[in-house]
């Protein structure tokens, strides 16, 4: 099957028992066993739920993994990939990633006594001269929240090959439709399936996808034994918004494209962060790991001032002044003091979160309406 198809129809079969098309919510917590033990593959809800298996099946085609695993948010399966760790083990991760994962990481993982070290995973020196023997997971995001680095996962596996590492990828951003890191040779693909995946704001789930065996085994009994898992009803919304994936990411894309061209000829703006333009420094890496450059783009004002950004993100229209990204609707956060506020200012800083950056969700919507709404918004500043 070919992306679109899967999108629509991997993991997914008329229900045997009625010839419904779509996927029934099997909102049950138990099933019926005919004698202790004897039952049709399902016993307990936590375990297993048919709606739920739908779903991991279609993200384990959709990533050409074997394996998903759904949990109740994208952190929730943060939360399960790091406890296939132990105390002592270290990660090296990206320094430019989203906030929460960052928080994850040191607030509640760092006690447990797993280490983590933040750099710039351009610099690949800088990541081998980290590893030692505790060494046991690369963590990386790319695209990355919110500068919107690019991220070479072909040369990130070869150290985790050669180091025997297990190398995650959160490809939230860039959803299976645009990069399949796995096909790079990363072990786990992690989503917040809360964005582009689900697609229509209205659901919180996360996933991990891989193909080994012996992994998966280990990511189902975590997810089982720790329970963090999504409810029937939230995987149906998950999987009604799949099969649209593909039709959102191409217009996500084109709108993307026009909107960032836009704001790199303001007057007003600064810098411009969006890994379609030439000009950005991994650009090369963007058009040989991904399939289009996608809808999210960062941005920063002329004279940085913080009450400048406060105005222009109050103040659009149709660009709704929320926390997520990913949706039909396009929306615009201020990162230093919504999403990545988790992150102490000088950290954040250092990456180029500054005062006025602004990122962008850009939608579906008529581009004429946003490039409009932008346009009489910058008029007030
Ligand atoms: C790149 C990335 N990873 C992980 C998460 C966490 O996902 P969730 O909010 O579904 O827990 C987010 C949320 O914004 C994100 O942007």
């Amino acid at each position: 099957m070919k992306f679109g198809t899967k999108a629509i129809h991997a993991g997914q079969k008329a229900d045997p028992s009625t010839g419904a098309v779509m996927t029934p919510i099997f909102q049950t917590s138990t099933y019926k066993q005919s004698s202790p033990g004897d039952f049709k593959g399902y016993e307990y809800s936590r375990t297993g739920n048919p709606t739920r298996n739908a779903l991991e099946q279609n993200l384990a085609a959709l990533e050409n993994g074997k394996f998903g695993i759904c949990f109740g948010s994208g952190l929730a399966a943060i939360d399960a990939i790091i406890k296939l760790l132990k105390p002592g083990d270290e990660v090296i991760s990206t320094n430019d990633l989203y906030g929460g994962t960052y928080r994850i990481f040191n607030e509640i993982f760092e006690p447990f006594g797993i280490k983590f070290h933040f750099v710039g995973m351009d610099d690949t020196d800088i990541i081998e001269s980290l590893i030692n023997k505790n060494t046991q997971m690369l963590w990386t995001e790319t695209p990355t929240n919110p500068m919107l680095n690019i991220i070479d996962i072909k040369k990130l596996s070869r150290i985790s090959k050669s180091k025997n590492l297990i190398l995650v990828v959160d490809n939230t951003f860039a959803t299976p439709y645009l990069q399949r890191p796995l096909d790079l040779g990363a072990d786990i693909v992690m989503h917040s399936l809360t964005k582009y995946m689900g697609g229509h704001s209205d659901v919180v789930m996360g996933a991990a996808i891989c193909k080994d065996n012996n992994l998966a085994q280990k990511l189902y009994d975590i997810q089982n034994s720790c329970g963090a898992v999504p409810g029937p009803q939230d995987s149906f919304l998950v999987l009604r918004g799949i099969k649209t994936l593909h039709l959102r990411m191409q217009r996500h894309c084109e709108n993307g494209s026009i909107i960032a061209n836009f704001l790199k000829n303001h007057p007003k703006v600064e810098d411009v962060y969006w890994p379609g333009f030439e000009t950005h420094p991994n650009h090369e890496v963007a058009k040989s790991q991904m399939d289009g450059f996608g809808g999210i783009i960062s941005f920063n004002l002329r004279g940085n001032k913080l009450e400048d950004a406060i105005k222009l993100v109050s103040n659009t229209q149709y660009f709704t002044l929320a926390e997520s990204l990913g949706g039909v609707e396009s929306l615009i956060c201020h990162p230093s003091s919504m999403t990545h506020a988790a992150i102490p200012k000088e950290e954040r800083e250092k990456t180029g979160v500054v005062d006025s950056l602004i990122r962008l969700s850009v939608g579906v919507e008529d581009i004429d309406d946003l490039i409009s709404d932008l346009n009489t918004t910058f008029d007030l500043l």
